[in-house]
Parts: structure tokens; C-alpha cells; sequence
């Protein structure tokens, strides 16, 4: 029960979120593979992971290309037999009003979100099927409910729900559940490097009136990856401090 042992694939978790996601679940005994586009950030956290001796690899893909995504499936297929939980983190907002955004911001904040969440999911699925066993769990965001400026990403997000409800009926006879968590505000970078008038803006609108960490998404990701989750399936799973409750 739980997750050790199983080999989870975070993508774009040499930063944020899923970061702190593969380090907690290293610590509860997972093998964890580090995805992300950025060559340098997977080598620092893998180096960092290896330190705390945590079970670690790193693989440098861009999950919007199929071929870079088949041949990071094989390679790990190649020293861990397979995935067995999969979370597809990586993710990019490209924000702006309507008239602003150009086809280059549509392309990547959707390719980066929902169409590399498909190519991984299509080339791990069929280890999982034959296992009989497997977690898919699609960090979304609240935003798929629509925000202002975010075309693009609320798109991307809203696709990627319906990417999850579909797996789960597609593969729910074997064994693989197919998850979504809906962030809100979270503690990130980003949000450090946001204006105070906006911070202040955002978080009027929050019920809770505070930001949520990145520790909040990974103790949702490994509730829903747990073995004993297997029938829980198909759902979107808020972690926002109630933000969703309305909308504006
Ligand atoms: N930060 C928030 O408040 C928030 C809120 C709601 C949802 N989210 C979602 O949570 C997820 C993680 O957010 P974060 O704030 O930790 O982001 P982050 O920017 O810290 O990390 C995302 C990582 O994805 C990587 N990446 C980008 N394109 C890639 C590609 N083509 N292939 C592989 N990796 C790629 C980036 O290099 C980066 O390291 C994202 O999907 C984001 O949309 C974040």
C-alpha cells in the first residue's frame, strides 16, 4: 500500500510544485523521475535529490514533441520496467488580453499543457494496462473555469479535464485511474515577483484570504496516487482556499 516503490514521472518538476511534489514522494519510498525542458534545472535537482538519497533519475524531453516523449518512456521502461504513476505537471501561462495574445502564446501554453499531457499518458498507458495497475494525475488549475486574459490557459486547462474524465472511462477496467487537481493561488516564484497592488487584488478574492504552498499539491498528488486511491477516478480535486466557489 502507499507508494513505495512505484516509479512516478513528474514533468516539469525541476521546478515549483512538482518539484516539492517528487520530493515528498521520494521520502515515502517512490522512485521518482525528473522530467523537464530545461537541461541545467534537471541536473541541479537531480544532483540535490541524489544528496537527501533519494531514488532519482533525470530525463531532459520536450513533452511536446512525441518522439522526445517515446524515447523518455523507453529509456526509463529500460531501467525501472516502467511508470507507474504519472503526473502531468509541466506547464506554461502565457496571460493577456484577447487582442494581445499571439498564435506562438496559443501554441505553447496549449502544447506545453494538454497536448503534452496526452503524448505522456498515450505512451506510458499501455505498461499500466498490462499491470493491471497505474495513477494519471493532471495538475490543472482553477483557472479551466475561465479568468479573464487567460484564453490560452484556461483552453489548455479545460482540455486537460476532459483529457482526465476520458482516460478515466477509457482505462478505468484496468486498473488505472485518471485524476485532476485544480490549483488556486500558490506560493511560487511567480508570485514573489508579482506587483502589490495585484497581490492585494488577488488575495480580496480568496475565502481563506491566503496563498496555498506547493506542499498543499503535493499531498494532494499523493493522496490520488496512492494504491489504495483505485476508486477514486475521473474527479477534479480543488485545492484553491475555496476560490472556485464563484467566479470573477
Ligand atoms: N503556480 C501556481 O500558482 C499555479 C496555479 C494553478 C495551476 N498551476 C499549474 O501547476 C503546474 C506547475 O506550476 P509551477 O508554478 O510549479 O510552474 P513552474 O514554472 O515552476 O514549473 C513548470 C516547469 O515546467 C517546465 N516545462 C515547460 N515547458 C516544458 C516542456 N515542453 N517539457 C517539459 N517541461 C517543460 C518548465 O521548465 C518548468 O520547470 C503548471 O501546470 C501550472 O499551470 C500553477
Amino acid at each position: 500500500m502507499g507508494i513505495e516503490n512505484r516509479v512516478c514521472l513528474i514533468t516539469g518538476s525541476a521546478s515549483g510544485m512538482g518539484k516539492q511534489t517528487g520530493r515528498r514522494m521520494a521520502e515515502r519510498g517512490a522512485k521518482i523521475v525528473i522530467n523537464d525542458v530545461v537541461a541545467e534545472k534537471v541536473a541541479d535537482t537531480v544532483a540535490e535529490f541524489k544528496k537527501d538519497g533519494f531514488e532519482v533519475i533525470g530525463k531532459v524531453a520536450d513533452i511536446t514533441k512525441k518522439e522526445a516523449v517515446v524515447q523518455m518512456v523507453n529509456e526509463i521502461i529500460e531501467v525501472y520496467g516502467g511508470v507507474d504513476i504519472l503526473v502531468n505537471n509541466a506547464g506554461v501561462d502565457r496571460t493577456a488580453a484577447l487582442r494581445k495574445l499571439s498564435e506562438d502564446d496559443w501554441e505553447i501554453t496549449v502544447n506545453v499543457s494538454l497536448k503534452g499531457a496526452f503524448l505522456c499518458s498515450q505512451a506510458v498507458h499501455g505498461h499500466m494496462v498490462e499491470k493491471n495497475h497505474g495513477r494519471i494525475i493532471n495538475i490543472a488549475s482553477r483557472a479551466w473555469l475561465g479568468g479573464p486574459g487567460q484564453a490560452p490557459y484556461s483552453s489548455a486547462k479545460a482540455g486537460l479535464v476532459g483529457l482526465t474524465r476520458t482516460l478515466a472511462l477509457e482505462l478505468g477496467r484496468s486498473g488505472v485511474t485518471s485524476n485532476c487537481i485544480a490549483p488556486g493561488l500558490i506560493h511560487t516564484p511567480m508570485w514573489d515577483e508579482a506587483p502589490e497592488k495585484t497581490k492585494l487584488m488577488l488575495l480580496s478574492k480568496q475565502p481563506t484570504g491566503t496563498l496555498g504552498d506547493v506542499d498543499d499539491i503535493a499531498n494532494a498528488v499523493m493522496f490520488f496516487a496512492d494504491d489504495e486511491a483505485s476508486f477514486i477516478t475521473g474527479q477534479v480535486f480543488y485545492v484553491c482556499g475555496g476560490r472556485s466557489l464563484f467566479s470573477g
